[in-house]
């Protein structure tokens, strides 16, 4: 079967089938998933067009859609974020369409989308929305033959939630973020230890005795400042909403606006969803020598035409990641990854073992969208309560740990309000 991609170099292939492989070791919900749709095939002829991160964890997922029955195309849905290799070996080995080359231009990362819907898709799956957006945008076209879609990302959830809001969202999504399998595991240990792992690979810093600002507080950089402060660093953290700043202080970090923090920190790590978040009055304030990363979804948090308009002409690459901007006093600022997601641009993004219950939830939940496919409406839906728990169950077997179950005397007592004091 000859199938259509747009990869960087197919002789990649035979070392992204090994990394690929290597990764499935630590998916034990995914493998069973994959088994079991390879015998019930519950996506037996669905077209899916899905736009994540090109990784050898998407891979696996991509694997087990096709072992359900579906027609998967991928597309990346970030410019750095693509595993050259893997995209490769999808194309040779697995005859799974892929469009998603790093540090591809805007103008490829869209004109990739587009060919990803090209297909027609029934299910779209989406890391970020920008799939669903111009879907909605551009190919509206092909909307009346989508039956729902599946988002994995805090981003992409609070973009849809805003379409539902304006009420333009034209089909039911699963939001799969949502899932406590999902954003308690992947979000706080997985961003965690990728996002600390980009830093490390990008610049070989130490953190102990470092001052590292995380911005935000909510499952992401919990991660990351708990990582952080596991090395060894001085933890400062920034936040707008006062309950989550609550929670860091009792978490034990230091507290301030980002303006206090701008002048004392050494690395800067935002994951906040939002714009700006380091803006041109920070780097006015910042010590010579930081280093400024974003782990948040979109390249916006910091504010790079601002530090470019500041600096004295070009940036200097330092190392690969790494762009040396110099102020007008001499001070250097040391930007990783473009300002992009740090953890997949510089590293590998989440590590296999968590990645493995979010795809797990993706995989199900494509099912559960075909199954209910006349029973939804255009909203964003939860991931349904019994998928969470199947994972969770399924990932403790694997991992050989055995829980209590309820005595039937503790199950009566936990349904019932006579007994009290
Ligand atoms: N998002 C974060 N880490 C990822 C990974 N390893 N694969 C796919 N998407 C991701």
């Amino acid at each position: 079967m000859s199938i259509d991609y747009d990869i960087q170099d197919l002789d990649l292939a035979p070392a992204g089938r090994l990394r690929i492989e290597w990764a499935e070791r630590e998916m034990p919900v995914l493998r069973l998933i994959r088994k079991r749709f390879s015998t019930e095939k519950p996506l037996q002829g669905v077209r899916m067009s899905a736009c994540l991160h090109i990784t050898t964890e998407t891979a696996n997922l991509a694997r087990t859609l096709q072992a359900g029955g579906a027609e998967v195309t991928l597309t990346a849905s970030n410019p750095l974020s693509t595993q050259d290799d893997v995209a490769a070996a999808l194309a040779s080995y697995y005859e799974i369409p892929v469009f998603a080359i790093k540090g591809e231009d805007n103008e490829t990362y869209y004109r990739h989308i587009h060919a990803a819907l090209d297909i027609k898709p029934h299910i779209t799956m989406d890391d970020g929305a920008d799939l669903v957006s111009t879907l909605h945008k551009q190919r509206t076209e092909l909307i009346d033959g989508v039956i729902g879609g599946t988002e994995e990302t805090t981003t992409g959830v609070i973009r849809l939630r805003a379409m539902a809001r304006n009420g333009v969202l034209r089909y039911p999504i699963v939001a799969v973020n949502d899932a406590l399998t999902k954003h308690l595991f992947d979000n706080r240990y997985g961003t965690g230890q990728s996002t600390l792992d980009g830093v490390i690979r990008a610049t070989n810093v130490l953190l102990a005795g470092k001052t590292v600002v995380v911005a935000g507080y909510g499952w992401c950089s919990r991660g990351i400042a708990m990582r952080a402060q596991g090395h060894g660093a001085n933890v400062i953290v920034t936040e707008v909403n006062p309950l989550k700043a609550l929670e860091a202080v009792m978490d034990g970090y230091r507290v301030m606006p980002m303006i206090e923090a701008a002048p004392q920190g050494d690395v800067f790590i935002t994951s906040t969803g939002d714009i700006n978040v380091i803006d041109r009055q920070h780097f006015e304030a910042m010590k010579d020598g930081a280093i400024v990363s974003n782990s948040g979804h979109f390249n916006v948090e910091i504010n790079i035409p601002a530090l470019q308009e500041m600096a004295d002409g070009q940036p200097r690459r330092v190392r690969p990641f790494v762009d040396e901007y110099t102020l007008p006093d001499g001070r250097r600022i040391h930007l990783l990854a473009d300002g992009r997601l740090v953890n997949l641009a510089a590293a590998e993004g989440h590590p296999s073992a968590v990645m493995d219950m979010s795809f797990a939830n993706q995989a199900l939940c494509a099912a559960y969208m075909v199954e209910n496919a006349d029973k939804l409406e255009k909203k964003v839906y939860s991931v349904p309560e019994e998928i969470d728990a199947e994972i969770a169950q399924i990932k403790l077997r694997a991992m050989n740990i055995e829980i209590d179950v309820l005595t039937p005397e503790q199950e009566a007592y936990l349904a019932s309000w006579e007994e009290g004091t």
